[in-house]
C-alpha cells in the first residue's frame, strides 16, 4: 500500500484505468463539494487501486489549491489523563482503574509550550481527559500565560464538554481554536459507543455553542468503531455539512486492553484514507490532520495521510514521563521521543512525500480570506 500510494502520489502511474464511473463522481464531488446519499455511498465503496489513485490525486489537487504544499504543525500536550467520562472506547475512561494517572502543573503546560516555541511550533493544543480538577481559572490563567509569553503562538483547547459559560471564559482569555470530536453523528450507535448520561445532545450543544462564541472549531469521527455502518458516515458528512468545521480530525478507532471494546476490530488505515480523500473535496479549506493514530496503525500512515489530502500534522509535546500514560489505545507511538526529536522526525517524513512543514499558525483560510489576499 505504501508503494502503490507513494508511487502513485509521484508518477500519476497506478495499476489499471480508473472507471469512467469513478472518474465522474470523484470530479463530480470536487466541483460540486457535496454528492447526493445513493452517490456518496457509492463513492464510500471503492477498492480498485486506480479508482483510489485517482481519488487521492483529485483531494491533493484541492488542498494545493487552498494550501499549497504547506503541512502546518501542532504542538499537542497531553496534560492530564483524569477523566470523568466512560466512553467505552476510549483507555483513560474513568472506569479503567489500571490507568496510571497524572497531571501536569501549570507551570509544566507552561513549559512544554515554550519549548515547543522553540522548535517552531506556532500552536498548542492542550488536550486532556474531563479533568474538573483544573477550574475555569486555572485554564484561562494557562491560556493567558502562553499568550502573554508568546502573542504569534495560536491556543487550541481539547478538554472536552464544558458549559457555554466556560468556553465563553476560555476565548475571552485568549483560546482561539477548540477541538471536539463529535465521534459519530448516528444516535443510536453513538449510545452503543457511550455511557447513558453521556449524550448525542450534549455533543451537539457543545459544538454549537462552541462555533457560535467564535472559536474555529474541530470536530470529527473515529473510524471503524463497533457498530459503525455506511449510513453512520452518511450522517458524520452530513453532521459536518451543518457544523461547517475549520477543522476535521478522524482516525482509525484501536481498542485498548483494559475497555469494554479491547476484543474487537480495528478501524482499516484504507477506509480511513477514502473518508479523508472525500472529506477534503467536501471541506476544501478544513484543516484535516494526518493523525497520530493512522500512524500508529501503520508505520507510515501519516504520510499517506498527507498524500490522501491532509494538511496538518501533530508531534507531541508532553513530557516524556507521562507519554506512556496518556493511552487512549494500545501501541500508541512516539511515547518515547523528545519533543525535539517527533519534531524533525516528524518534518522529515512530511517532506519524504513531496510536502513541506512550516513555521506558521496555519490559520483557517476562508474562500472569503482568499479572495481579500488576491
Ligand atoms: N477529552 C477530550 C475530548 O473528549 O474531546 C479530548 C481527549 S479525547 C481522549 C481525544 C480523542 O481520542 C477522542 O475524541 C477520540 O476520538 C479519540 N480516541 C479515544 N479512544 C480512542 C481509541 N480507542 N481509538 C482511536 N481514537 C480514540
Ligand atoms: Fe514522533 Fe516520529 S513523529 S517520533
Amino acid at each position: 500500500m505504501r508503494n502503490e500510494l507513494i508511487r502513485g502520489a509521484f508518477t500519476g502511474e497506478t495499476e489499471g484505468t480508473v472507471s469512467e464511473e469513478y472518474r465522474a463522481l470523484i470530479d463530480e464531488c470536487a466541483e460540486k463539494k457535496d454528492l447526493p446519499d445513493a452517490q456518496l455511498l457509492r463513492l464510500l465503496d471503492i477498492s480498485e487501486e486506480a479508482d483510489e489513485a485517482y481519488l487521492y490525486a483529485k483531494a491533493r489537487e484541492v488542498r494545493e489549491r487552498s494550501y499549497g504544499k504547506e503541512v502546518y504543525l501542532r504542538g499537542l500536550i497531553e496534560f492530564t489523563n483524569y477523566c470523568r467520562n466512560d466512553c467505552l472506547y476510549c483507555g483513560i475512561r474513568c472506569s479503567n482503574a489500571k490507568a496510571d494517572r497524572y497531571r501536569l502543573t501549570g507551570e509544566e503546560i507552561a513549559a512544554c509550550a515554550d519549548q515547543g516555541y522553540d522548535l517552531g511550533f506556532r500552536t498548542a493544543v492542550l488536550q486532556g481527559g474531563e479533568d474538573m480538577h483544573f477550574s475555569d481559572e486555572e485554564i484561562c490563567s494557562i491560556v493567558r500565560e502562553i499568550r502573554a509569553m508568546h502573542p504569534d503562538m495560536a491556543v487550541t483547547l481539547s478538554i472536552g464538554e464544558r458549559s457555554r459559560q466556560s468556553y465563553e471564559k476560555y476565548f475571552a482569555a485568549g483560546a482561539e481554536r477548540y477541538l471536539l470530536r463529535h465521534e459519530t453523528a448516528d444516535p443510536v450507535h453513538y449510545a452503543r459507543l457511550h455511557p447513558a448520561h453521556q449524550t448525542w445532545e450534549t455533543k451537539k450543544r457543545c459544538l454549537q455553542d462552541l462555533k457560535d462564541i467564535g472559536y474555529q472549531v474541530g470536530t470529527g469521527m473515529m473510524v471503524g468503531t463497533p457498530y459503525q455502518t455506511r449510513d453512520c458516515y452518511l450522517a458524520d458528512f452530513r453532521f459536518l455539512q451543518e457544523i461547517d468545521p475549520q477543522m476535521i480530525g478522524i482516525g482509525p478507532f484501536i481498542p485498548h486492553s483494559d475497555t469494554p471494546f479491547a476484543g474487537e476490530a480495528a478501524g482499516s488505515v484504507t477506509e480511513t484514507l477514502h473518508l479523508i480523500s472525500i472529506l477534503r473535496l467536501f471541506f476544501p479549506n478544513a484543516l484535516i490532520p494526518a493523525t497520530t493514530a493512522l500512524g500508529t496503525k501503520d508505520p507510515f500512515g501519516r504520510e499517506k495521510g498527507v498524500l490522501a489530502g491532509a494538511n496538518v500534522v501533530m508531534p507531541n509535546l508532553s513530557p516524556r514521563g507521562v507519554r506512556k500514560k496518556y493511552l487512549l489505545y494500545d501501541g500508541k507511538i512516539c511515547t518515547g521521543d523528545e519533543a525535539a526529536e517527533c519534531r524533525f522526525c516528524m518534518e522529515r517524513r512530511i517532506e519524504s512525500v513531496g510536502y513541506r512543514v512550516v513555521v506558521s499558525r496555519g490559520d483557517y483560510r476562508s474562500s472569503d480570506s482568499e479572495n481579500q489576499e488576491q
